[in-house]
């Protein structure tokens, strides 16, 4: 018999043909999952449709998508406006070995939006984005090194894989840390050209930038740290940065695939400080797999075919008409109203969550920032990756089950991105949803 109480088992009840689909994956695909993000125990829910902020799974149950593809899908599933720009281009063919008007408009919006943006290029992901960005810095500078924080998450390409979720056994002293390897496979090098910084440390992270100042190439942030638990950088973090990399002749590269849906020009028009070059994707394809970087017309340069010295970007997909019409769509309907509801949606939803816990009498965190939002199983303030890491995560685990067996489906990790089509209603009804698994949990 089936423990009511045991989250697991319930979900194990209702999902019958997702446990059937994930044991059939493991005979063809490695590990079950091609998206290791998306897996969790004892198997990940199987996706069949989704409609605004409602999403399907294989066994016919609706749930509130309160994750949206990991912040991609900003106007939830199926929006009108994107859905008539696939299905106009879709007419007129999906892929062609020569640019389109389409990237054309999608790369105007984008310059329109961010000011420290004149000029991009499209990649297929946020990992290719941040690795051109790191090339971009490198060939601009003639300098190896790129810094990057603790906990922060840039993609899966071997520059990225260092310290985004350290064991912090192997990761030493908070204020000076090491760069941990998350896997195996990522070449020696890869250490000898990249600095782990603390976040939200700006002494710390100065005194380490200033000590390798001569191979100091830049520095790569998220504004608001998502992967590792929407952290936003204290006031006055960015700032510091922006003038030490100045001071030291290097570049400031901001990773806004997450953050650029918080404000109309991005996380940086919120805090007010422009970077050198910045990386974008999720929302700007609108719910396919287009990515970004940009920078100033200057730096951009450097990908000039015409220059006398070109860096090389190429890529099959770059710049595919379908994605960016699907994300020239998408931008245009982001709207500076539209980013402030939704801005002020996952604020109410933060200062109710974090009622809903404190009467239960759990220690929780919320963090976040506009409309990304994170649960954390802590009564430690939240201001960098070791915060989150002191977390209960057992907890956690059984929090993000529970809420599915609510109707809730939100990421393993605990995170939250809002979407347009979300009511009143349906944030009722996450809160009402969290209300009855705290209950389980305290
Ligand atoms: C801040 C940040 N940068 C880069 C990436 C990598 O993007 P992608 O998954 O499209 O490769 C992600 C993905 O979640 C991200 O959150």
């Amino acid at each position: 018999m089936t423990d009511a109480r045991d989250p697991n088992a319930r979900y194990e009840d209702r999902t019958a043909r997702s446990r059937e689909l994930y044991s059939r994956a493991r005979r063809s695909i490695a590990g079950g999952t091609t998206r290791t993000s998306v897996w969790f125990e004892p198997y990940p829910l199987y996706a069949v449709s989704g409609e605004g902020c409602r999403i399907v799974d294989a066994d016919g149950v609706e749930r509130i998508d309160c994750i949206g593809n990991y912040s991609a899908l900003v106007l939830g599933h199926r929006h009108p406006a994107v859905l008539a720009a696939i299905a106009a281009q879709l007419e007129r063919g999906t892929a062609f070995s020569a640019p389109s008007e389409r990237e054309v408009e999608l790369a105007e919006l984008l310059c329109e939006r961010v000011p420290s943006v004149e000029r991009v290029r499209f990649t297929t992901t946020g990992t290719e984005a941040t690795m051109y960005a790191m090339r971009v810095a490198r060939a601009a500078t003639g300098r190896k090194v790129v810094a990057r924080f603790e906990g922060g998450y840039h993609g899966s390409h071997d520059f990225a894989q260092v310290s985004t979720h350290p064991d912090l056994e192997a990761a030493g002293d908070g204020r000076r840390p090491f760069g941990v390897a998350d896997g195996p496979g990522i070449p020696p090098g890869v250490f000898d050209a990249t600095l782990v910084l603390p976040f939200n440390d700006l002494e710390s992270s100065n005194a380490l930038l200033t000590e390798r100042a001569g191979d100091l190439a830049a520095v790569i942030i998220e504004p608001v740290m998502g992967s590792s638990g929407c952290i936003p950088a204290d006031a006055g973090f960015l700032e510091g940065l922006r003038a030490t990399t100045r001071k030291l002749g290097s570049l400031l590269i901001f990773d806004e695939v997450i953050s650029l849906r918080l404000g109309h020009g991005g996380a940086q028009s919120v805090y007010a400080v422009d970077p050198d070059l910045t990386t974008m994707g999720k929302i700007i394809g609108g719910g396919l797999p287009v990515a970004a970087f940009g920078g100033s017309a200057g730096l951009m340069a450097i990908l000039d075919p015409e220059a006398a010295i070109t860096m090389e970007q190429a890529g099959t997909y770059n710049g595919n008409p379908l994605g960016a019409a699907a994300g020239a769509a998408t931008m245009r309907e982001l709207s500076r109203g539209a980013i402030e509801r939704l801005n002020a949606a996952g604020e109410r939803l933060r200062i109710e969550l974090r009622e809903v816990f404190a009467a239960h009498e759990l220690a929780v965190q919320i963090t976040g920032m506009g409309s990304v939002l994170a649960v954390h199983f802590t009564a430690r303030p939240v201001h960098d990756y070791r915060d989150v890491a002191a977390a209960d995560r057992a907890l956690l685990r059984r929090f993000v089950i529970g809420m599915l067996n609510e109707g809730v489906f939100l990421a393993p990790r605990g995170m939250m991105a809002l979407s347009t089509p979300m009511t009143e209603d349906d944030l009722e009804r996450v809160v009402r949803a969290a209300d009855r698994v705290a209950s389980d949990l305290a």
